[in-house]
């Protein structure tokens, strides 16, 4: 069944809000949505494509996206700072993994800081991407791009994400009008953490939701070279930087982009 703009607006709490877009198959909807930001289309058009060919993931990596997932990008115009606007990512993940629980009846994690797991494989990736304003300075626009894996694709993940990636539905198909069902949930709850960014109750929703805690981490500061640094997780703090205690006891707080992380055994 091909995705329903319909199916979408019919499950939104609040369908002024975002203008949704059902397309086939494109290139990368973070970089079509992009486009229109660029052109000057206002806040909340929302691009849905059943398949991407040049999906974009963090840190320049490719994100695999065969049909039967969900590839969505939202255009927003926040009025705040860009440093307030880094908060857009975690509360992503926060609407993201309570919506998968919500729709699918399992249990959704997320690992710092944009990714969400289900019993321990990356089942779904965000990126946002920022726009800065050549005249102000400030924010012009943010395009929040959201990749989910619903099913496994046939003949499973490809090799190079086989040890990591899993789907909401390993082994069955999913229920009709998931797909829409979840879209729809997961842009309900982004927008009210999206309307009060700066609430404390996000990074507690966050801390909630983490699977890092007591985890064996490696920091590594420099993805290429796979250089890392073996730790320990302490927590999540109010501004979404992870708190991991190394062997010799010293603690840092790692920020979201200056790291990767690796889970450890
Ligand atoms: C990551 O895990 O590194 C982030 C992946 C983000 C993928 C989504 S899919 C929809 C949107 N369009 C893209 O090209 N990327 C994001």
């Amino acid at each position: 069944m091909k995705l329903s703009k319909e199916n979408i607006l019919k499950n939104l709490k609040n369908p002024g809000a975002i203008r949704p877009d059902c397309v086939g198959e494109v290139t990368s909807t973070n970089m079509l949505v992009k486009q229109k930001g660029l052109s000057g289309e206002p806040e909340g058009y929302l691009l849905v494509a059943e398949s991407q060919t040049a999906g974009r993931g963090r840190l320049g990596r490719n994100f695999v996206s065969p049909a039967n997932g969900i590839y969505m990008s939202l255009l927003l115009r926040p009025s705040c700072s860009p440093s307030e606007a880094l908060r857009i990512t975690p509360v992503a993940a926060v609407a993201v993994a309570e919506a998968i629980t919500e729709i699918s009846g399992r249990r959704a994690e997320i690992k710092w800081v944009n990714d969400i797991y289900m019993d321990g494989r990356k089942v779904c990736g965000i990126l946002t991407e920022s726009v800065l304003s050549s005249e102000s300075g400030g924010l012009s626009f943010a395009v929040l791009g959201i990749g989910i894996n619903v099913s496994e694709p046939e003949g499973g993940f490809p090799e190079e994400i086989k040890d990591i990636a899993g789907a909401i539905y390993e082994y069955k198909k999913a229920p009709e009008n998931f797909r829409e069902r979840l879209i729809a949930e997961i842009w309900n709850r982004f927008m009210i953490y999206y309307g009060n960014l700066g609430n404390p109750e996000n990074a507690k929703k966050y801390r909630a939701l983490s699977m890092m805690p007591g985890r064996a981490v490696t920091v590594l500061s420099d993805y290429l070279s796979g250089q890392g640094r073996k730790a320990t997780v302490l927590t999540v703090d109010d501004d979404f930087g992870l708190i991991v205690r190394y062997a010799d006891g010293t603690t840092e707080t790692l920020t979201a982009g200056d790291v990767s992380l690796k889970l450890r055994n």
